[in-house]
């Protein structure tokens, strides 16, 4: 049996001084954008309560390239590469992994509101248990031997993917004492070129963590948190089998889905 341990190194930081933290930002950005000042779609770059973030955020401007001469070096994804199997996360193994099983399924459009067609979507994920398989990631909740968490599916003729996988529970990660994520599943979508790429998290509806988490709060403005936010939708839901979630991703314009780590120029 796993035993709780306290880490010596485990930050010092109280949730409650890190909730003030967030406030004050929040607070200052309302502000700013309610004199007029912009609206802020992404999250901070650099966001102190999300402690990580002070040391590795960028801190020079990004790189600029001509996109068409990208185009010739980026990867390119057919059919024949991406079997519909790898859409399912719960049959990868020999037998059913343990947790609630669910359907997370939407559509991918451009910013005109297009569909977008035949791209590929990745996805990854903790398993019900809040443990991801990576040698980084030890905190005693158990792994579950049916359980990779990744997977991946092209987008359909009207930009739909659908992904069959197992609710992720809440994981600990040390930004401060008894710190949790929201319960999320990482995405990663190529686009139709290489600039619209991003990497991004979809959240469960009704999270209680939410309001605690430095990484879903480091996007100051609340649509735009909303729009990472998964709908439960029944008819998605399958008698005896699944229960289903819709999100749709943007890939550009102002309600674009927040990406980590770039900034649209
Ligand atoms: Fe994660």
């Amino acid at each position: 049996m796993a035993e709780k341990t306290t880490n010596p190194d485990a930050a010092v930081t109280s949730q409650a001084e890190i909730d003030a933290e967030i406030s004050a930002i929040h607070q200052d950005y309302r502000t700013q954008r309610d004199a007029g000042g912009v609206e802020e779609t992404n999250a901070r770059l650099n966001f102190p309560p999300y402690r990580s973030s002070l040391l590795r955020h960028p801190t020079k401007s990004l790189h600029h390239t001509d996109p068409e001469d990208i185009e010739l070096h980026s990867p390119a994804f057919g059919h024949r590469d991406v079997s519909p199997l790898e859409a399912d996360l719960t049959i990868q193994h020999n037998g059913e992994p343990i947790g609630e099983r669910i359907i997370v399924t939407g559509r991918v459009l451009d910013g005109d509101g297009r569909p977008v067609a035949g791209q590929l979507v990745e996805v990854w994920q903790a398993n019900a248990a809040g443990r991801y398989i990576h040698k980084r990631d030890q905190h005693p909740a158990p792994l579950d031997p049916n359980f990779t968490g990744a997977g991946r599916a092209l987008t359909g003729p009207n930009g739909e993917y659908s992904f069959t996988t197992i609710k992720p529970a809440p994981y600990p990660w040390k930004n401060h004492h008894n710190a949790w994520r929201s319960a999320h599943i990482h995405f990663s979508l190529f686009g139709t070129d290489f600039t619209q790429r991003i990497v991004t998290q979809m959240y469960f509806p009704g999270d209680p963590i939410f309001d605690l988490d430095p990484i879903y709060q480091s996007i100051t403005d609340q649509a735009a948190r909303d729009r990472l936010v998964a709908t439960y939708d029944h008819s998605v839901s399958q008698h005896e089998w699944n229960t289903g979630y819709r999100w749709d991703i943007v890939l550009s314009g102002s309600n674009r889905t927040w990406a980590e780590e770039e900034e649209e120029h």
